[in-house]
């Protein structure tokens, strides 16, 4: 049986490969890039059933202005009630499944040209929770994922938390037994494991004995990107503004929306652009509300959250930053520090830290008792989370290698276990 393992993330996935010698490699999944982004192009005058753009050049058309549908941040539907409804592409309807399914797809024949045969079994990685709160939609959630992958052509598909994967591709550099937390943070959620790691452990068939506690919460950077645009770019666009005689509050759930990568799509209707287009004639700040009239009337709702995402990045070096808004308005620019940042996401944080003290006293450890620190995932280099991080574990040893590729090499370590 040909096996591979595979990190189905809500803003980057990547597919690995057991190889000789107990090893695993990342398949080359978009030219020579061993990560992909979970973006998704169906162009406007592409053919029906012509398989989608994918990853970096799926942004790179859209954000060009081609014509077509758009589609990011897909994990987040696995669970809910949108992944058994339509959605419109193109003019057609299709399934949230079929969507995810072509970019499986896609990552499966990649793997397969790397591996130069097909492959019959994967294992996915999955959040600790999915959905929060709701164990039927766990369920509802890997149930939809294997049914996916089942359509890919797997014929069998079983299942690994993700930090449980980030603690297996770490171990086999650590010779003797350590206490290991895990702390993954993703684009749409953060996870902890507390694990003893030894690379001796790896040749384990079962692991169970050595998981501590498991805790999840679906907060992640796709979070922190919609709590900065709601604090330092959307008053810009006339959030939080009144209009008429009888100074009525403009509705927030738009704004709400154009800061969340899975809802701005379905913000592009003619009913928001005439809901919006009535306020404005009434708007006191008519010059602002302009601006959120122009981005649905232009469709640009990603590209300004893609210049949220870019300055939340840029603020993880740089203390200060202005974001360029010429696209909505020529001049048109958002300042913003770290401090603004570091607010805007403080009661996110609040609940990233709270779930790992509920993590670790689940274990019943203290944090003293912690040897190593193992940080995976894009968002773990948020200057706020390193500096908690860090007071709160001054004597453990902090890793961080193969930040956004661990999860993905440690389920090809699972896919080697279980498979061959
Ligand atoms: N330098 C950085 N500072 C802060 N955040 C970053 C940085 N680089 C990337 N990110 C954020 O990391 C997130 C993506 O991380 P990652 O690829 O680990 O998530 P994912 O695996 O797709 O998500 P999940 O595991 O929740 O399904 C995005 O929100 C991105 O904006
Ligand atoms: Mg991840």
């Amino acid at each position: 049986m040909r096996a591979c393992g595979m990190d189905f993330g809500t803003s980057n996935s990547a597919v690995s490969l057991p190889v000789s010698a107990g090893g695993v490699t990342l398949a080359a999944c978009e030219d020579n890039h061993g990560t992909l982004p979970t973006a998704l192009f169906y162009p406007a005058t592409a053919a029906a059933n012509t398989p989608p753009l994918v990853g970096r050049q799926a942004q790179k058309l859209f954000f060009e202005g081609e014509e077509g549908r758009f589609m990011r941040s897909l994990k987040r539907l696995l669970g809910t009630s949108l992944m058994t409804q339509n959605t419109v592409v193109n003019g057609k309807p299709r399934g949230f499944d079929r969507i995810i399914g072509d970019f499986m797809q896609h990552l499966k024949s990649k793997a397969e040209t790397a591996a130069g045969s097909t492959l019959d079994a994967v294992v996915i990685g999955r959040p600790v929770h999915f959905v929060d709160g709701d164990s039927a939609g766990d369920s509802a959630a890997e149930r939809q994922l294997a049914a996916i992958a089942k359509g890919c052509g797997f014929k069998e598909c079983t299942f690994e938390f993700e930090p449980i994967a980030a603690a297996f591709a770490h171990e086999r550099r650590v010779e003797e037994e350590k206490l290991a937390l895990v702390i993954d943070i993703g684009g749409g959620t953060s996870d902890f494991t507390v694990i003893k790691i030894c690379a001796d452990y790896s040749r384990k068939k079962e692991r169970r004995e050595d998981i501590l506690a498991s805790h999840g919460i679906r907060t992640g950077g796709n979070d922190f990107d919609k709590q900065l645009s709601l604090a330092a770019f959307m008053p810009l666009l006339g959030y939080r503004g009144s209009y008429g005689d009888k100074n009525l509050a403009v509705p927030l759930a738009p704004f709400h929306d154009m800061s969340e990568w899975s809802k701005i799509n379905f913000l592009y209707t003619p009913h928001m652009r005439r809901e919006i287009a009535d306020i404005l004639k009434a708007s006191h700040a008519p010059e602002k509300l302009a601006r959120f009239a122009a981005i649905l009337e232009h469709e640009t709702g990603h590209k300004l959250l893609g210049t949220v995402e870019d300055t939340k990045i840029a603020l993880t070096a740089a203390a200060q930053t202005e974001a360029p808004l010429d696209f909505i308005e020529r001049g048109l620019c958002a300042p913003v520090s770290r401090g603004d940042f570091n607010r805007a996401i403080g009661a996110d944080m609040d609940d990233i830290l709270n779930c790992m003290s509920a993590c670790l006293a689940d274990a019943q450890i203290g944090a003293g008792d912690i040897d190593i620190v193992i940080l995976t995932g894009g968002p773990t280099e948020t200057p706020l989370l390193q500096e908690a991080v860090r007071a709160h574990f001054p004597a453990a040893q902090i890793s961080e290698d193969e930040r956004m590729a661990s999860v993905a090499i440690g389920l090809g370590h699972a896919a080697a276990r279980r498979f061959l």
